[in-house]
Protein backbone atom coordinates (compact mmCIF):
# COMPACT_ATOMS: atom_id res chain seq x y z
CA UNK A 1 0.00 0.00 0.00
CA UNK A 2 1.10 3.65 -1.03
CA UNK A 3 2.35 6.09 2.25
CA UNK A 4 -0.25 7.31 4.19
CA UNK A 5 -0.74 11.08 4.87
CA UNK A 6 -3.84 13.11 5.67
CA UNK A 7 -4.46 13.98 2.46
CA UNK A 8 -3.35 11.07 0.65
CA UNK A 9 -7.03 10.42 0.43
CA UNK A 10 -7.49 13.53 -2.27
CA UNK A 11 -5.78 10.93 -4.67
CA UNK A 12 -8.58 8.64 -4.65
CA UNK A 13 -11.83 8.18 -6.03
CA UNK A 14 -14.10 10.01 -3.75
CA UNK A 15 -17.81 9.79 -3.42
CA UNK A 16 -20.87 12.10 -1.75
CA UNK A 17 -18.98 15.28 -1.64
CA UNK A 18 -20.00 18.98 -2.39
CA UNK A 19 -19.14 20.80 -5.16
CA UNK A 20 -17.90 24.19 -3.99
CA UNK A 21 -17.84 27.31 -5.92
CA UNK A 22 -15.29 29.10 -4.93
CA UNK A 23 -12.12 26.54 -4.33
CA UNK A 24 -10.25 29.60 -3.00
CA UNK A 25 -12.74 30.39 -0.04
CA UNK A 26 -12.53 26.71 0.39
CA UNK A 27 -8.66 26.67 0.65
CA UNK A 28 -9.02 29.35 3.07
CA UNK A 29 -11.53 27.73 5.87
CA UNK A 30 -9.42 24.62 5.38
CA UNK A 31 -6.34 26.55 6.32
CA UNK A 32 -8.63 28.63 8.89
CA UNK A 33 -9.60 25.14 10.78
CA UNK A 34 -6.00 23.36 10.68
CA UNK A 35 -5.35 26.18 13.20
CA UNK A 36 -8.15 25.45 15.51
CA UNK A 37 -8.13 23.36 19.02
CA UNK A 38 -8.57 19.98 18.75
CA UNK A 39 -12.00 18.83 20.05
CA UNK A 40 -10.69 15.06 21.63
CA UNK A 41 -7.71 14.30 22.80
CA UNK A 42 -5.68 11.27 21.30
CA UNK A 43 -5.44 9.60 25.11
CA UNK A 44 -9.40 9.89 25.14
CA UNK A 45 -9.46 7.66 21.89
CA UNK A 46 -7.15 5.22 23.17
CA UNK A 47 -9.15 4.47 26.20
CA UNK A 48 -12.43 4.07 24.25
CA UNK A 49 -10.60 1.41 21.85
CA UNK A 50 -9.38 -0.20 25.24
CA UNK A 51 -13.11 -0.10 25.98
CA UNK A 52 -14.30 -1.22 22.81
CA UNK A 53 -11.89 -4.06 23.15
CA UNK A 54 -13.91 -5.16 26.32
CA UNK A 55 -17.02 -5.22 24.00
CA UNK A 56 -15.20 -7.24 21.44
CA UNK A 57 -14.63 -9.97 23.76
CA UNK A 58 -18.44 -10.02 25.24
CA UNK A 59 -17.14 -7.97 28.62
CA UNK A 60 -19.11 -5.13 27.89
CA UNK A 61 -22.23 -3.84 25.45
CA UNK A 62 -21.65 -0.73 23.39
CA UNK A 63 -24.53 1.83 23.07
CA UNK A 64 -23.64 4.24 19.95
CA UNK A 65 -26.89 7.01 19.48
CA UNK A 66 -27.96 10.12 18.73
CA UNK A 67 -29.50 12.41 15.57
CA UNK A 68 -29.21 11.24 12.45
CA UNK A 69 -28.19 14.80 11.61
CA UNK A 70 -27.31 17.24 14.14
CA UNK A 71 -28.72 20.99 12.68
CA UNK A 72 -27.82 24.17 13.57
CA UNK A 73 -31.42 25.36 13.91
CA UNK A 74 -32.00 22.11 16.74
CA UNK A 75 -29.33 23.30 18.78
CA UNK A 76 -30.36 23.49 22.19
CA UNK A 77 -29.00 22.74 25.56
CA UNK A 78 -31.90 20.89 26.39
CA UNK A 79 -31.68 18.57 23.46
CA UNK A 80 -28.04 17.77 24.42
CA UNK A 81 -29.55 17.25 28.18
CA UNK A 82 -32.71 15.07 27.40
CA UNK A 83 -30.15 12.93 24.36
CA UNK A 84 -27.39 12.25 27.43
CA UNK A 85 -30.40 11.24 29.56
CA UNK A 86 -32.13 8.94 27.50
CA UNK A 87 -28.74 7.41 27.05
CA UNK A 88 -27.80 6.93 31.08
CA UNK A 89 -31.26 5.69 30.98
CA UNK A 90 -30.21 2.49 28.83
CA UNK A 91 -27.15 2.29 29.72
CA UNK A 92 -28.42 1.43 33.55
CA UNK A 93 -30.83 -0.68 32.24
CA UNK A 94 -28.32 -2.72 30.34
CA UNK A 95 -25.95 -2.76 33.37
CA UNK A 96 -28.71 -3.47 36.24
CA UNK A 97 -31.10 -5.49 33.92
CA UNK A 98 -28.53 -7.12 31.54
CA UNK A 99 -25.42 -7.37 33.75
CA UNK A 100 -22.99 -5.99 31.63
CA UNK A 101 -20.91 -2.42 31.48
CA UNK A 102 -21.89 -0.33 29.10
CA UNK A 103 -19.79 1.94 26.53
CA UNK A 104 -21.67 5.01 25.74
CA UNK A 105 -21.24 7.15 22.46
CA UNK A 106 -23.19 9.89 21.10
CA UNK A 107 -23.85 10.58 17.38
CA UNK A 108 -23.14 14.00 18.57
CA UNK A 109 -20.49 16.82 18.48
CA UNK A 110 -19.84 16.91 14.50
CA UNK A 111 -22.55 14.39 13.31
CA UNK A 112 -23.36 17.30 10.85
CA UNK A 113 -22.72 15.76 6.80
CA UNK A 114 -25.10 12.94 5.08
CA UNK A 115 -24.78 10.92 2.49
CA UNK A 116 -27.77 11.42 -0.18
CA UNK A 117 -29.04 8.39 -2.58
CA UNK A 118 -29.74 11.36 -5.60
CA UNK A 119 -27.89 14.37 -5.78
CA UNK A 120 -30.92 16.31 -6.60
CA UNK A 121 -34.34 16.93 -5.44
CA UNK A 122 -37.49 17.53 -7.02
CA UNK A 123 -40.17 18.95 -5.69
CA UNK A 124 -43.55 20.07 -7.97
CA UNK A 125 -41.58 20.56 -10.45
CA UNK A 126 -38.45 22.34 -9.24
CA UNK A 127 -34.88 20.45 -9.00
CA UNK A 128 -32.52 21.93 -7.01
CA UNK A 129 -29.62 19.92 -5.62
CA UNK A 130 -30.33 17.66 -2.50
CA UNK A 131 -29.10 18.77 1.08
CA UNK A 132 -26.17 17.60 2.47
CA UNK A 133 -26.46 18.33 6.21
CA UNK A 134 -25.74 21.72 7.88
CA UNK A 135 -22.00 21.60 7.94
CA UNK A 136 -22.76 21.51 4.09
CA UNK A 137 -25.64 23.23 2.79
CA UNK A 138 -29.41 24.59 4.07
CA UNK A 139 -32.41 22.29 4.34
CA UNK A 140 -34.76 25.08 2.61
CA UNK A 141 -36.24 24.07 -0.27
CA UNK A 142 -34.31 27.47 -2.49
CA UNK A 143 -31.69 27.39 -4.76
CA UNK A 144 -29.69 29.55 -2.58
CA UNK A 145 -29.94 27.78 0.65
CA UNK A 146 -29.00 24.52 -1.48
CA UNK A 147 -25.46 26.27 -2.19
CA UNK A 148 -22.53 24.15 -0.73
CA UNK A 149 -21.19 27.16 1.78
CA UNK A 150 -17.44 26.58 3.45
CA UNK A 151 -18.31 28.75 6.24
CA UNK A 152 -20.91 26.26 7.22
CA UNK A 153 -17.71 23.73 8.59
CA UNK A 154 -16.93 26.72 10.80
CA UNK A 155 -20.24 27.03 12.24
CA UNK A 156 -20.31 23.06 12.85
CA UNK A 157 -17.16 23.12 14.46
CA UNK A 158 -18.07 26.19 16.86
CA UNK A 159 -21.52 24.38 17.71
CA UNK A 160 -19.40 20.92 17.99
CA UNK A 161 -17.31 22.24 20.91
CA UNK A 162 -20.29 24.32 22.64
CA UNK A 163 -21.87 20.23 22.79
CA UNK A 164 -18.86 19.09 23.73
CA UNK A 165 -17.68 21.32 26.42
CA UNK A 166 -21.91 20.76 27.75
CA UNK A 167 -21.63 17.02 27.57
CA UNK A 168 -18.21 16.60 29.61
CA UNK A 169 -19.93 19.23 32.37
CA UNK A 170 -22.39 16.81 32.24
CA UNK A 171 -20.42 13.34 32.39
CA UNK A 172 -18.66 14.78 35.03
CA UNK A 173 -20.38 17.58 36.84
CA UNK A 174 -22.88 15.60 38.70
CA UNK A 175 -25.79 15.25 36.10
CA UNK A 176 -24.40 11.18 35.64
CA UNK A 177 -24.41 10.65 39.54
CA UNK A 178 -25.69 7.50 39.93
CA UNK A 179 -27.96 9.04 42.76
CA UNK A 180 -29.95 11.20 40.16
CA UNK A 181 -31.01 7.53 38.22
CA UNK A 182 -34.83 8.83 38.80
CA UNK A 183 -33.80 12.49 37.85
CA UNK A 184 -32.98 10.88 34.26
CA UNK A 185 -36.37 9.98 33.47
CA UNK A 186 -38.34 12.44 31.43
CA UNK A 187 -41.32 13.93 32.09
CA UNK A 188 -43.52 13.23 29.39
CA UNK A 189 -42.68 9.30 29.78
CA UNK A 190 -44.03 9.44 33.44
CA UNK A 191 -47.75 7.13 32.33
CA UNK A 192 -46.59 3.95 30.39
CA UNK A 193 -45.32 0.14 31.14
CA UNK A 194 -41.94 1.18 30.14
CA UNK A 195 -41.28 3.95 32.34
CA UNK A 196 -43.38 2.60 35.29
CA UNK A 197 -40.57 -0.59 34.82
CA UNK A 198 -37.78 1.86 35.07
CA UNK A 199 -38.82 3.21 37.90
CA UNK A 200 -38.95 0.33 39.80
CA UNK A 201 -35.38 -0.47 38.26
CA UNK A 202 -34.25 3.11 39.70
CA UNK A 203 -35.72 2.18 43.64
CA UNK A 204 -33.84 -1.07 43.02
CA UNK A 205 -30.43 1.17 42.40
CA UNK A 206 -31.26 3.72 45.12
CA UNK A 207 -31.57 0.70 47.58
CA UNK A 208 -28.49 -0.40 46.92
CA UNK A 209 -26.65 2.58 46.67
CA UNK A 210 -28.28 3.24 50.54
CA UNK A 211 -26.95 -0.13 51.54
CA UNK A 212 -23.27 0.78 49.67
CA UNK A 213 -23.47 4.15 51.53
CA UNK A 214 -24.03 2.49 54.74
CA UNK A 215 -20.60 0.36 53.98
CA UNK A 216 -18.90 3.30 53.07
CA UNK A 217 -18.90 3.43 49.48
CA UNK A 218 -20.54 6.73 48.51
CA UNK A 219 -20.25 8.85 44.94
CA UNK A 220 -18.18 11.59 46.93
CA UNK A 221 -15.26 8.61 47.36
CA UNK A 222 -15.80 6.40 44.54
CA UNK A 223 -15.97 8.03 41.20
CA UNK A 224 -17.57 5.48 38.92
CA UNK A 225 -20.89 6.13 41.26
CA UNK A 226 -20.16 10.35 40.17
CA UNK A 227 -19.28 10.08 36.66
CA UNK A 228 -19.04 8.85 33.36
CA UNK A 229 -17.04 8.40 30.20
CA UNK A 230 -19.09 9.63 27.61
CA UNK A 231 -17.88 9.93 24.13
CA UNK A 232 -18.41 11.23 20.69
CA UNK A 233 -18.94 10.08 16.77
CA UNK A 234 -20.09 10.86 13.43
CA UNK A 235 -19.55 9.47 9.99
CA UNK A 236 -16.45 10.71 8.25
CA UNK A 237 -17.82 11.48 5.22
CA UNK A 238 -17.11 15.80 4.63
CA UNK A 239 -13.14 14.76 4.55
CA UNK A 240 -11.94 18.74 3.93
CA UNK A 241 -13.10 18.78 7.69
CA UNK A 242 -11.60 15.71 8.72
CA UNK A 243 -8.36 16.44 7.28
CA UNK A 244 -8.40 19.41 8.76
CA UNK A 245 -8.65 18.35 12.51
CA UNK A 246 -5.93 15.25 11.37
CA UNK A 247 -3.48 15.70 14.33
CA UNK A 248 0.13 13.97 15.55
CA UNK A 249 -0.36 13.16 18.61
CA UNK A 250 2.92 14.27 20.57
CA UNK A 251 3.23 11.40 23.04
CA UNK A 252 3.15 8.82 20.35
CA UNK A 253 3.74 10.51 17.10
CA UNK A 254 0.61 8.79 15.70
CA UNK A 255 -2.34 10.42 13.53
CA UNK A 256 -5.36 10.73 14.85
CA UNK A 257 -8.96 12.76 13.70
CA UNK A 258 -9.51 15.34 16.90
CA UNK A 259 -13.02 16.16 15.76
CA UNK A 260 -14.11 13.07 17.80
CA UNK A 261 -12.87 10.05 19.16
CA UNK A 262 -14.89 7.74 16.83
CA UNK A 263 -15.37 7.83 13.52
CA UNK A 264 -17.00 5.61 10.49
CA UNK A 265 -17.68 5.39 6.97
CA UNK A 266 -21.49 4.91 5.89
CA UNK A 267 -22.59 2.32 3.78
CA UNK A 268 -22.58 4.53 0.38
CA UNK A 269 -18.50 5.44 0.62
CA UNK A 270 -16.70 1.93 1.91
CA UNK A 271 -15.33 0.67 -1.63
CA UNK A 272 -11.92 -0.55 -0.84
CA UNK A 273 -10.61 1.33 -3.38
CA UNK A 274 -12.27 5.14 -2.32
CA UNK A 275 -11.18 8.00 -0.72
CA UNK A 276 -12.82 7.50 2.43
CA UNK A 277 -11.44 4.00 3.43
CA UNK A 278 -8.13 5.40 2.24
CA UNK A 279 -8.64 8.40 4.99
CA UNK A 280 -9.68 6.31 7.86
CA UNK A 281 -6.67 3.77 7.69
CA UNK A 282 -4.41 6.05 8.62
CA UNK A 283 -6.06 7.80 11.92
CA UNK A 284 -5.60 5.94 14.88
CA UNK A 285 -8.86 6.00 16.26
CA UNK A 286 -11.79 3.19 16.92
CA UNK A 287 -13.28 3.67 13.60
CA UNK A 288 -16.69 1.69 11.96
CA UNK A 289 -18.16 0.89 9.08
CA UNK A 290 -21.73 0.26 7.95
CA UNK A 291 -22.30 -3.31 6.56
CA UNK A 292 -25.67 -3.16 4.16
CA UNK A 293 -26.99 -6.33 2.51
CA UNK A 294 -25.22 -5.75 -0.55
CA UNK A 295 -21.68 -5.96 1.20
CA UNK A 296 -19.59 -9.47 0.28
CA UNK A 297 -17.50 -11.11 2.17
CA UNK A 298 -14.55 -10.60 -0.02
CA UNK A 299 -14.89 -7.07 0.54
CA UNK A 300 -15.20 -7.46 3.93
CA UNK A 301 -12.11 -9.07 4.58
CA UNK A 302 -10.31 -6.74 2.38
CA UNK A 303 -11.95 -4.03 4.55
CA UNK A 304 -10.84 -5.45 7.99
CA UNK A 305 -7.18 -6.07 6.19
CA UNK A 306 -7.13 -2.07 5.04
CA UNK A 307 -8.68 -0.90 8.43
CA UNK A 308 -7.08 -2.85 10.91
CA UNK A 309 -3.99 -4.77 9.54
CA UNK A 310 -2.59 -4.84 13.06
CA UNK A 311 -5.56 -6.87 14.43
CA UNK A 312 -5.85 -4.23 17.09
CA UNK A 313 -9.00 -5.15 19.52
CA UNK A 314 -10.87 -1.74 19.94
CA UNK A 315 -10.10 -0.62 16.19
CA UNK A 316 -12.99 -1.97 14.36
CA UNK A 317 -16.50 -1.91 14.80
CA UNK A 318 -18.69 -3.72 12.00
CA UNK A 319 -21.96 -1.61 12.30
CA UNK A 320 -24.17 -4.00 10.48
CA UNK A 321 -27.63 -2.65 8.80
CA UNK A 322 -29.52 -5.20 7.07
CA UNK A 323 -33.20 -4.40 7.83
CA UNK A 324 -35.71 -6.58 9.62
CA UNK A 325 -35.94 -10.12 7.83
CA UNK A 326 -32.87 -10.02 6.16
CA UNK A 327 -30.05 -10.66 8.68
CA UNK A 328 -30.58 -13.97 9.18
CA UNK A 329 -29.96 -14.81 5.43
CA UNK A 330 -27.17 -11.94 4.91
CA UNK A 331 -24.92 -11.39 8.49
CA UNK A 332 -24.29 -15.49 8.81
CA UNK A 333 -21.81 -15.46 5.80
CA UNK A 334 -20.20 -12.26 6.97
CA UNK A 335 -19.78 -13.11 10.42
CA UNK A 336 -18.68 -16.85 9.59
CA UNK A 337 -16.02 -15.32 6.90
CA UNK A 338 -14.87 -12.51 9.57
CA UNK A 339 -14.18 -15.46 12.24
CA UNK A 340 -12.90 -18.14 10.00
CA UNK A 341 -10.02 -15.11 9.15
CA UNK A 342 -9.27 -14.67 12.47
CA UNK A 343 -10.32 -11.00 12.58
CA UNK A 344 -10.96 -9.31 16.17
CA UNK A 345 -13.58 -6.90 15.64
CA UNK A 346 -16.65 -5.21 17.39
CA UNK A 347 -20.01 -6.55 15.80
CA UNK A 348 -22.83 -3.88 16.20
CA UNK A 349 -26.64 -4.03 15.36
CA UNK A 350 -27.74 -0.20 13.74
CA UNK A 351 -31.27 -1.76 13.40
CA UNK A 352 -32.42 1.71 11.66
CA UNK A 353 -31.69 2.22 8.11
CA UNK A 354 -32.69 -0.93 6.50
CA UNK A 355 -35.77 -0.38 7.94
CA UNK A 356 -37.29 3.06 6.44
CA UNK A 357 -40.48 2.99 4.63
CA UNK A 358 -42.61 5.94 3.26
CA UNK A 359 -46.34 6.21 4.99
CA UNK A 360 -49.56 7.01 3.08
CA UNK A 361 -49.36 10.45 4.75
CA UNK A 362 -45.99 11.21 3.13
CA UNK A 363 -43.55 10.54 5.76
CA UNK A 364 -40.38 8.56 6.26
CA UNK A 365 -41.18 6.69 9.03
CA UNK A 366 -39.79 3.28 10.82
CA UNK A 367 -42.10 1.10 12.82
CA UNK A 368 -40.39 -0.38 16.46
CA UNK A 369 -41.57 -3.55 15.40
CA UNK A 370 -39.26 -3.87 12.68
CA UNK A 371 -36.23 -2.15 14.95
CA UNK A 372 -36.82 -4.89 17.67
CA UNK A 373 -37.13 -7.49 15.22
CA UNK A 374 -33.42 -6.60 13.45
CA UNK A 375 -32.07 -6.73 16.96
CA UNK A 376 -33.23 -10.32 17.70
CA UNK A 377 -32.28 -11.04 14.65
CA UNK A 378 -28.75 -10.03 15.18
CA UNK A 379 -28.68 -11.70 18.61
CA UNK A 380 -29.64 -14.68 17.03
CA UNK A 381 -26.89 -14.79 14.16
CA UNK A 382 -23.86 -14.18 17.10
CA UNK A 383 -25.66 -17.08 19.11
CA UNK A 384 -25.77 -19.66 16.37
CA UNK A 385 -22.71 -18.47 15.33
CA UNK A 386 -20.82 -18.48 18.87
CA UNK A 387 -19.30 -14.82 18.85
CA UNK A 388 -19.85 -11.93 20.40
CA UNK A 389 -22.92 -9.29 20.15
CA UNK A 390 -21.23 -6.46 20.98
CA UNK A 391 -23.69 -3.26 20.84
CA UNK A 392 -26.40 -1.06 19.19
CA UNK A 393 -26.30 1.95 17.03
CA UNK A 394 -29.12 4.26 16.92
CA UNK A 395 -30.73 7.36 15.87
CA UNK A 396 -32.72 8.25 18.91
CA UNK A 397 -33.32 11.47 20.86
CA UNK A 398 -34.51 12.67 24.27
CA UNK A 399 -36.88 15.00 22.47
CA UNK A 400 -41.21 13.34 22.66
CA UNK A 401 -40.97 12.99 18.63
CA UNK A 402 -43.16 11.05 16.94
CA UNK A 403 -40.96 10.01 13.83
CA UNK A 404 -40.86 6.27 14.33
CA UNK A 405 -44.19 4.39 14.06
CA UNK A 406 -45.56 2.06 17.09
CA UNK A 407 -43.98 1.38 20.30
CA UNK A 408 -45.69 0.55 23.86
CA UNK A 409 -46.82 3.91 23.98
CA UNK A 410 -48.57 4.00 20.40
CA UNK A 411 -47.31 6.11 17.45
CA UNK A 412 -49.74 5.57 14.49
CA UNK A 413 -48.93 7.28 11.08
CA UNK A 414 -51.61 9.92 11.84
CA UNK A 415 -49.56 10.94 14.74
CA UNK A 416 -46.29 11.81 12.66
CA UNK A 417 -47.73 15.05 11.75
CA UNK A 418 -47.86 16.31 15.87
CA UNK A 419 -44.26 16.30 16.13
CA UNK A 420 -41.88 15.41 13.46
CA UNK A 421 -38.57 17.12 13.87
CA UNK A 422 -36.07 15.48 12.04
CA UNK A 423 -33.93 17.14 9.35
CA UNK A 424 -32.94 13.66 7.94
CA UNK A 425 -34.13 10.13 9.12
CA UNK A 426 -36.80 9.16 11.69
CA UNK A 427 -35.41 8.79 15.25
CA UNK A 428 -36.73 6.64 18.22
CA UNK A 429 -37.71 9.10 21.38
CA UNK A 430 -37.04 8.68 24.73
CA UNK A 431 -39.92 5.79 25.10
CA UNK A 432 -39.19 3.84 22.07
CA UNK A 433 -35.07 4.51 23.08
CA UNK A 434 -35.86 2.67 26.51
CA UNK A 435 -38.67 -0.11 24.98
CA UNK A 436 -35.80 -1.21 23.12
CA UNK A 437 -32.86 -1.05 25.73
CA UNK A 438 -35.35 -3.34 28.14
CA UNK A 439 -35.64 -5.70 24.76
CA UNK A 440 -31.66 -5.82 24.61
CA UNK A 441 -31.23 -6.36 28.56
CA UNK A 442 -33.21 -9.16 28.52
CA UNK A 443 -31.47 -11.02 25.45
CA UNK A 444 -28.31 -10.02 27.34
CA UNK A 445 -29.44 -11.78 30.54
CA UNK A 446 -30.37 -14.76 28.34
CA UNK A 447 -27.43 -15.01 26.49
CA UNK A 448 -25.23 -15.76 29.77
CA UNK A 449 -26.89 -17.87 31.21
C1 LIG B 1 -26.38 7.12 8.96
O1 LIG B 1 -25.85 6.44 9.87
O2 LIG B 1 -27.01 8.16 9.17
C2 LIG B 1 -26.32 6.57 7.58
C3 LIG B 1 -26.49 7.35 6.53
O3 LIG B 1 -26.13 5.26 7.54
P1 LIG B 1 -25.80 4.25 6.33
O4 LIG B 1 -24.47 4.65 5.80
O5 LIG B 1 -25.76 2.93 7.04
O6 LIG B 1 -26.92 4.36 5.34
CO1 LIG C 1 -29.61 8.26 9.26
Amino acid sequence: MSTWTPDSWRHFPIKQQPVYENQQHLARVESELRNYPPLVFAGEARNLKKQLADVAAGNAFLLQGGDCAESFSEFHASNIRDTFKVMLQMAVVLTYAGGVPVVKIGRVGGQFAKPRSADTETIGGVTLPSYRGDIINGVEFTAEARIPDPERMIKAYNQSAATLNLLRAFASGGLADLNQVHKWNLGFASQNEVSEKYEELARRIEDSLRFMEACGVTSRNYRTLRETDFYTSHEALLLSYEQAFTRQDSLTGDWYDTSAHMLWIGDRTREVEGAHVEYLRGIHNPVGVKCGPSMKSDDLLRLCEALNPLNEAGRLNLIVRMGANKVLDGMPRLVQAVKSAGYNVVWSCDPMHGNVYKTANGFKSRPVDAILTEMKEFFQVHKNEGTVAGGVHLEMTGKNVTECTGGTFVVTEEDLSSRYHTHCDPRLNADQSLELAFMIADTLKESRK
